[in-house]
């Protein structure tokens, strides 16, 4: 490096750093600060997981979707676990999302730009700092990437080498996803493979027929002779809120290219409900990485603080590069976002819109659990595509917790899980996800609406 590169670098870090003099809210209380320093070290010393012309490609992507010509799929688990990062579980994460994938294509003709919840979705907020089973008290699960599950006092530590293992867990989950999109499994000629292994239920039923049509359709295309290069790839990033700063912070690095910051941990990073502020240290941090950035937002969300969050995170207004994901709740969205869109649209500026239809409907069960009604999560997508159709606004996305698992953890959907299945197999440490199933439901039921004019 020259020194004029150096002083560069030098200066942009600078201007990042100035997120540490602000609070940064659910950061776990770590008990040894040398600890910390010693993993974060570790960490600025491993090879990035993403590069910075992957992360520009994305928004390149988001501003097509932006611009109404493509549609964004963001799903994967509420909280990925080390153990349960096997090639199975996330094979069947990234079939799933293929999909959901081919059914929004074909349904709408537009293409569908795939982003996992995957390879960095490790640290949780939480409503509290602590959790009380009987009258025992420990810290709350932060996710893998701080704490463990286990409730015990040892487990329920923060433990700064979990940064490091998140990392390993990341790159080995992120290796996988690229062998699997990249290397033939995921060629559109496969559609009817990414269904085997499932349960047969009449929404993969109704796929197989889907996927009848897309062959028949390849083989046309072959009879004459198209060149289906493009089929055999796709093109599939990772997306995680950017919650732990530990983890964000020494993963950030200069693009030699041109000077500028990436957050290297994944293409796509959100920013939650809970540390949006525009004062705080998450939205401070983000301001300063090029990467493509969401922002969650919730049903108390105003023009105003759309505007200003617009104004820090994407002062130059440059389409792909902010995408607000909101997640109102099936009984709030269609009062509150049609203002909300129209107030951001009025001012000139023209984020990306995706709807997080998962968060604001978490109920919990008469028997404990923490579930949602699939008939909440379809109502609130109703009410995105309906907001949007009066205020004239691309609904571009969704953002859904999915696994390709036959969980039983949200209510409803066509095998009409009841409160008493939920007990059946209930394996979210966090929120709980759409099952195999019923996220193929889904997709079925946004691609209705894609096709509505
Ligand atoms: C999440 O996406 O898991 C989450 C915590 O969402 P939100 O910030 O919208 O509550
Ligand atoms: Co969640």
């Amino acid at each position: 490096m020259t020194s004029h590169t150096t002083d560069t670098a030098a200066r942009a870090f600078a201007e990042l750093d100035a997120y540490r003099a602000l609070e940064a809210k659910q950061q776990p209380s770590w008990p040894d600060p040398a600890a910390v320093q010693a993993a974060s070290d570790e960490l600025a010393a491993q090879p990035p997981l993403v590069f910075a012309g992957e992360a520009d490609q994305l928004r390149a992507r988001l501003a097509a979707a932006a611009r109404g010509e493509a549609f964004l799929l963001q799903g994967g688990d509420c909280a990925e676990t080390f153990a349960a990062a096997t090639a199975d579980k996330i094979r069947d994460r990234v079939k799933t999302l293929l999909q959901m994938a081919v059914v929004l294509t074909y349904g709408a003709s537009m293409p569908v730009i795939k982003v996992g919840r995957m390879a960095g979705q490790f640290a949780k907020p939480r409503s509290s700092d602590s959790e009380t089973r009987g009258d025992v008290t420990l810290p709350a699960f932060r996710g893998d990437l701080v704490n463990g599950y286990d409730f015990t006092p040892e487990s329920r530590t923060a433990d700064p080498s979990r940064l490091v293992q998140g990392y390993h867990v990341s790159a080995s989950t992120l290796n996988l996803i690229r062998a699997f999109t990249q290397g033939g499994f995921a060629d559109l000629r496969q559609v009817h493979a990414w269904n085997q292994g499932f349960v047969s239920n009449p929404a993969n039923q109704r796929y197989e027929s889907l996927a009848a049509e897309i062959d028949r359709a390849v083989r046309f295309m072959d009879a004459c002779g198209v060149d289906h290069s493009e089929l055999k790839q796709t093109e599939f990033y990772v997306s995680h809120e950017a919650l732990l700063l530990d983890y964000e912070r020494p993963l950030t690095r200069v693009d030699s290219r041109t000077g500028e910051l990436y957050d290297t941990s994944g293409h796509m990073l959100w920013v939650g409900e809970r540390t949006r502020d525009l004062d705080g240290a998450h939205v401070e941090f983000l301001s300063h990485v090029r990467n493509p950035i969401g922002v969650k937002l919730g049903p108390t969300a105003t023009v105003d603080d759309a505007l200003r969050l617009i104004d820090k995170l994407d002062p130059e207004r440059e389409p792909g590069r902010l995408t607000f994901i909101t997640r109102m709740g099936a009984g709030k969205i269609r009062d509150v976002l049609p203002g909300l869109l129209a107030g951001v649209r009025d001012a000139g500026a023209t984020p990306l819109w995706i709807t997080d239809p998962m968060h604001g409907n978490g109920i919990t069960s008469s028997t404990g659990y923490k579930t949602r009604r699939f008939d909440d999560v379809m109502d609130e997508l109703r009410g995105f595509f309906e907001a949007h159709r009066e205020v004239g606004t691309f609904p571009g996305g969704i953002h859904v917790e999915l696994t390709g698992d036959d969980v039983t953890e949200c209510l409803g959907g066509s095998e009409n899980i009841d409160e008493e299945a939920l007990a059946t197999r209930y394996e979210s440490v966090c929120d709980p996800r759409l099952n195999h199933r019923q996220s193929l439901e889904l997709a079925f039921q946004v691609a209705e609406e894609l096709k509505q004019p």
